[in-house]
């Protein structure tokens, strides 16, 4: 469930779509709010919402649907506002017991940069701590590609911690995509979970 609940009752009012304006007041309430993020059942309708918001990022069809897809199996970290609202989305992959990668990660564009990312990542990694798992990857558009919300995205996983490993032509030509990895070397000194 979400977090503090006298910030996030402000927070369920937000316009949610393409080009959200805030008033000075609903930019207050963002900043102020502490978003936590748990453990959830699947939420495929909530992938195909939010994926909907960021067409910049997710703007082809066959591979949304396979994100919407995978959704409904795959594990499923979310942050909830005050109404229960579904405002961000991680599914994750398990390869082998040491590693834990992220598969989509997803914010509602009405709440970018008030943490909601963040704090997915962090309960995925305390979470991943008292697994034993010792290393975090997630892959994501390189930056020989010069789409500038990409150049955001892999900044937020480098404050984070994650690390370049390598660009590669997986996903095929004009589709450079960089593997990111995070050692998990101490433990999460938050308690994120
Ligand atoms: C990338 C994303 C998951 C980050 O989540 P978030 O909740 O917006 O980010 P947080 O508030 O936790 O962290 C803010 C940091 O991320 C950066 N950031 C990256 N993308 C951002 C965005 N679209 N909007 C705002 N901040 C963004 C900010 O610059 C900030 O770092 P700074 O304080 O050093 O400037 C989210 O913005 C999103 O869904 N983006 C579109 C889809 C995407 O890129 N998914 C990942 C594909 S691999």
């Amino acid at each position: 469930m979400a977090g503090e609940s006298a910030e996030h009752g402000g927070v369920s009012r937000l316009h949610r779509g393409s080009s959200p304006r805030r008033t000075n007041q609903e930019k207050d309430i963002l900043n102020d709010t502490t978003w936590k993020a748990c453990l959830d059942d699947p939420v495929p309708d909530d992938v195909a919402r939010l994926l909907a918001y960021v067409p910049e990022w997710f703007g082809q069809p066959d591979a949304n649907a396979e994100y919407i897809e995978a959704a409904r199996q795959k594990e499923t970290w979310t942050v909830r506002d005050s109404s229960s609202a579904v405002v961000g989305v991680t599914l994750v992959d398990r390869h082998f017991p040491h590693v834990a990668e992220i598969h989509l990660t997803v914010v509602d564009r009405a709440v970018h940069g008030t943490g909601v990312g963040t704090a997915m990542i962090e309960a995925l990694e305390a979470d991943a701590w008292t697994r034993g798992v010792s290393l975090l990857e997630v892959k994501t558009l390189g930056a020989s590609h010069p789409a500038p919300g990409y150049a955001r995205t892999r900044h937020f996983y480098q404050r984070l911690g994650f690390l370049p490993l390598e660009e590669t032509d997986f996903w095929g030509a004009g589709t450079p995509c960089l593997i990111m990895v995070k050692p998990l070397t101490a433990e999460p000194a938050s308690g994120a979970l």
